[in-house]
């Protein structure tokens, strides 16, 4: 079988990807009888370019990473914008990473809405269109009869949704608590672990590079919202946004605060969760809080995040997922992709 991809992104995470598609080129031709072609990259500072007979990845990483235009490779009338690029080219499947929009999740949403309605596949690692419009995306997929997954959206690419989607047939998830986002993690784990002042921690942390652009998305809990916010509308039914997230950040804590906590045997950790109130309706807090250090939680060094979900049925199953990075991330979405192909895309399984 062959199919055509297109990445719209070409940051970090499509270049990882682009690598990664690369490498795995022989095992997809040799496992799965797949014949992949890249037919169309739209970027962000490095132009665009379609090649309906596929494009030359290992030409376009190079000229990118040489701070070059895709210019060359295009083949065909020129194209002004990304929703040209999206009306053109000639994809089955779309992998998108462009910047998360933490407000509104546009116009990355109106992006995956349109190339689901010209039924093409959608894999994206981006936030921003699933905490704002999993419903919506998804129905409009299941009437498109194509598939829509989004495994890098929270914990890299460890296998979160895979999970739930795969393992829990029939439970219904009561609980949700975890540690998703890294930069505070790291940030929290380095004050308690090296003594190290806030400013200097979170400058480590944008150097190993995890920290959003704007680091106040991690600082202030945005991110940790956008993530629990993700797991709560698609699999406990929610229908939240981020700002629905009762939030407090990190920006207040101290080395004193934490030097207090470790006396008394506890670590700090940014924590998520997602229950049902009294109302029947979903509520969604993050908050530091300082854990005793039998909770999982403590264990969790560096970029280390974690999931805990409760269900009727199992009554703790924890993923721990270390080392995560744009490598993981890519990888997220290369097992979309062949899940798509399988066919083991539903995620309505659950409801
Ligand atoms: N800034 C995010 C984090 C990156 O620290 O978790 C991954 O979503």
């Amino acid at each position: 079988m062959q199919l055509d991809v297109a990445l719209l992104g070409f940051g970090n995470v499509g270049r990882s990807l682009g690598g990664l598609l690369l490498r795995k080129r022989d095992a997809l031709q040799n496992d799965y009888g797949l014949t992949l072609r890249v037919v169309g990259i739209s970027t962000g500072r490095h132009g665009q370019a379609i090649d309906p007979e596929g494009i030359d990845m290992e030409a376009a990483l190079s000229l990118v990473n040489e701070g070059k235009t895709l210019a060359a490779l295009h083949q065909g009338a020129e194209m002004a914008d990304t929703p040209g690029f999206l009306a053109k080219v000639p994809a089955q499947l779309l992998f998108e990473t462009i910047p998360t929009n933490p407000h509104d999740g546009q116009p990355a949403f109106a992006y995956l809405y349109g190339a689901l309605e010209r039924g093409i596949h959608v894999v994206t690692a981006n936030k921003g269109p699933i905490a704002f419009g999993y419903q919506e995306l998804t129905q409009l997929a299941r009437r498109k009869k194509v598939g829509f997954l989004f495994e890098s959206t929270v914990l890299g690419g460890s296998p979160v949704h895979a999970l739930l989607r795969e393992a829990f047939p029939g439970a219904e998830v009561k609980r949700i608590r975890g540690v998703l986002n890294s930069t505070t993690n790291y940030i929290l784990d380095r004050m308690e672990q090296a003594g190290l002042e806030f400013d200097a921690a979170l400058k480590q942390a944008q150097e190993i590079g995890v920290a959003e652009t704007d680091p106040t998305l991690d600082i202030d809990g945005w991110d940790a919202a956008i993530k629990i916010t993700i797991l709560a509308n698609v699999w406990m039914g929610a229908e939240l946004v981020p700002a629905d997230v009762d939030r407090t950040g990190i920006a207040e804590v101290s080395i004193t605060d934490l030097r207090h906590q470790m006396d008394q045997d506890k670590r700090t950790r940014l924590v998520c969760e997602a229950w049902p109130g009294d109302d029947g309706k979903i509520k969604a807090k993050v908050a530091p809080q300082a854990l005793p250090l039998d909770d999982l939680m403590t264990s969790l060094h560096g970029t280390d995040s974690l999931v805990q979900i409760e269900t009727d049925t199992l009554p703790m199953t924890t993923l721990i997922d270390s080392g995560s990075g744009k490598q993981t991330t890519a990888y997220g979405m290369f097992v979309d992709m062949l899940n798509i192909l399988r066919g083991r895309h539903d995620t309505s399984i659950k409801r």
